[in-house]
């Protein structure tokens, strides 16, 4: 069927027109910019579920058939075959670079790796055990203050000057506030390495040792942060759209993305699913109790369900066969751990509760088990996120940039407080 150009909204005895807009995935949306204007009614949806915030070309999913593409390339082709950088570079530019700029944004990260030493001091002003989070959203946005050229970007040039400095900055700034937290001196990185290389050295090295992480140990970490970079409209990036839609500059914009995905249902979640298999490998529970708690609604299953997929999430399963590949011939408990979660799984997508409801593996199901292999602490994981996140925060705030049509962004409500009141003085309350 081919689909209508217009929508009709009928009111009372009012019947309204409304265009459709067809994306180029076939996606249709009302447009109901001129519904309040007409109508004198606004539209609730609360959670969004049903609202489309903006338009957008950088990542498209179709949660029912469990596609992630980016700029147009699965996810499973980004992960086969990119690195973190590239598909950073393809969600920021629009195209996959050729080599000759893949090597000149290589140097501008390497230049940019360092921080400012007087930005070193704010690291002192966090007590020992202060939230790693709270630190990375705290600092990035303090990198405006050090580059007061970059806030008001008039130029390609300084739009690249930027992103350079917060791709490259923000994985400093996450392993120095790790070895502020434990106590170490900073590891200072090293422009020889690859990103995700200099960021194991930077978290792991010592003065007087070098920490050579393996090969799958950094394909792992590669993997974690594609799969990561972005996700189109979810909250953190709707906040990062949000703040900069009142033309705040980049770096706070992504810092409040930062905060956006501290919250256990976002970025918190992948911790919350380690915390729960730690439970249940120190026997609190079994898994069929455990379950039962859950379908009581007593509890979460941490690292099931999306509000987008409801078939399978791709990033889930690349992670999966990630987290396999790296624990399989590493001697730790977590062998224990991975074993716990796939009888949890296999438990769950058994189960009519969660079958029904759509309930499956998200990316963060494995992605914790991945992080905690590399040696992660569990407060540094919604930090790890932010890392594998920064690509496209900065797509979309740069795509919001652009746009000559760009209101800031400012819901309404349905009012359901008190109606006018008088006010009484305070001795007769
Ligand atoms: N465990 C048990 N039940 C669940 C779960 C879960 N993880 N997720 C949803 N449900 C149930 C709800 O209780 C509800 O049941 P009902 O219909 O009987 O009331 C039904 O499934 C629908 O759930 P909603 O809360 O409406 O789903 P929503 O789309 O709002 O939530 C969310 C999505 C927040 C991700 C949810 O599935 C959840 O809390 N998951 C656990 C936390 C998690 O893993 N978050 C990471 C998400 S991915 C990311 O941010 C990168």
């Amino acid at each position: 069927m081919n689909t209508p150009e217009t929508a009709t909204i009928t009111i009372g005895d009012e019947s309204y027109e409304f265009p459709l807009l067809v994306g180029s995935e076939g996606e249709v949306g009302i447009d109901i910019g001129q519904l309040r204007k007409l109508t004198g009614c606004i539209t609730l949806d609360p959670g969004y579920g049903n609202t489309g915030s903006c338009t957008s070309a950088v990542t498209f999913v179709d949660g029912e058939k469990g596609i992630l593409r980016h700029r147009g390339y699965p996810i499973e082709d980004l992960a086969a075959n990119s690195s973190f950088i590239e598909t950073a570079m393809l969600l920021i530019f629009g195209e996959l670079p050729i080599s000759s700029e893949r090597e000149e944004f290589r140097t501008r990260l390497r230049e940019q790796e360092l921080l400012h030493e007087d930005l070193l001091h704010h690291f002192d002003g966090f007590p020992p055990n202060g939230q790693p989070m709270a630190i990375l959203s705290a600092v990035v946005n303090s990198l405006s203050s050090y580059h007061p050229d970059l806030l008001d970007i008039q130029s390609d040039e300084e739009f690249r000057m930027a992103v350079a400095k917060i791709i490259s900055k923000v994985r400093t700034i996450a392993a120095f506030s790790y070895r502020k937290s434990v106590g170490r001196p900073f590891m200072y990185p090293n422009p020889n390495l690859s990103y995700c290389s200099n960021f194991l050295h930077m978290m792991f090295s010592n003065p007087y040792t070098t920490y050579m992480p393996t090969p799958e140990a950094i394909r792992a970490l590669s993997l974690f942060l594609i799969v990561h970079a972005d996700h189109e409209q979810n909250c953190s990036c709707s906040t990062v759209r949000m703040v900069g839609s009142s033309q705040a500059n980049l770096f706070a914009s992504v810092s409040s993305g930062i905060c956006a995905l501290w919250g256990r249902l976002h970025g918190g979640a992948n911790a919350a699913v380690i915390d729960m298999l730690d439970h249940l490998q120190a026997g609190d529970l079994s898994i069929k109790q455990y379950l039962e708690l859950v379908k009581q609604k007593k509890m979460r299953l941490m690292g099931f369900g999306h509000r987008v997929y409801k078939n399978f999430d791709p990033r889930a399963r690349i992670l999966k066969s990630a987290a396999h590949n790296l624990i399989q011939n590493m001697d730790t408990q977590d062998d224990e751990l991975i074993r716990i979660a796939q009888e949890l799984e296999d438990a769950a997508l058994n189960d009519d509760y969660f079958t029904s409801r759509k309930l499956y593996p998200n990316v963060d199901f494995y992605s914790g088990l991945i992080l905690r292999a590399l040696g992660i602490p569990v407060n540094m994981f919604p930090v790890m996120f932010a890392i594998g996140r920064m690509p496209g925060w900065i797509a979309h705030w740069y795509e919001e940039f652009c746009d000559p049509q760009l209101k800031i962004h400012r819901p309404r409500q349905v009012y359901i407080g008190k109606t006018t009141r008088q006010y009484i003085p305070i001795e007769l309350r």
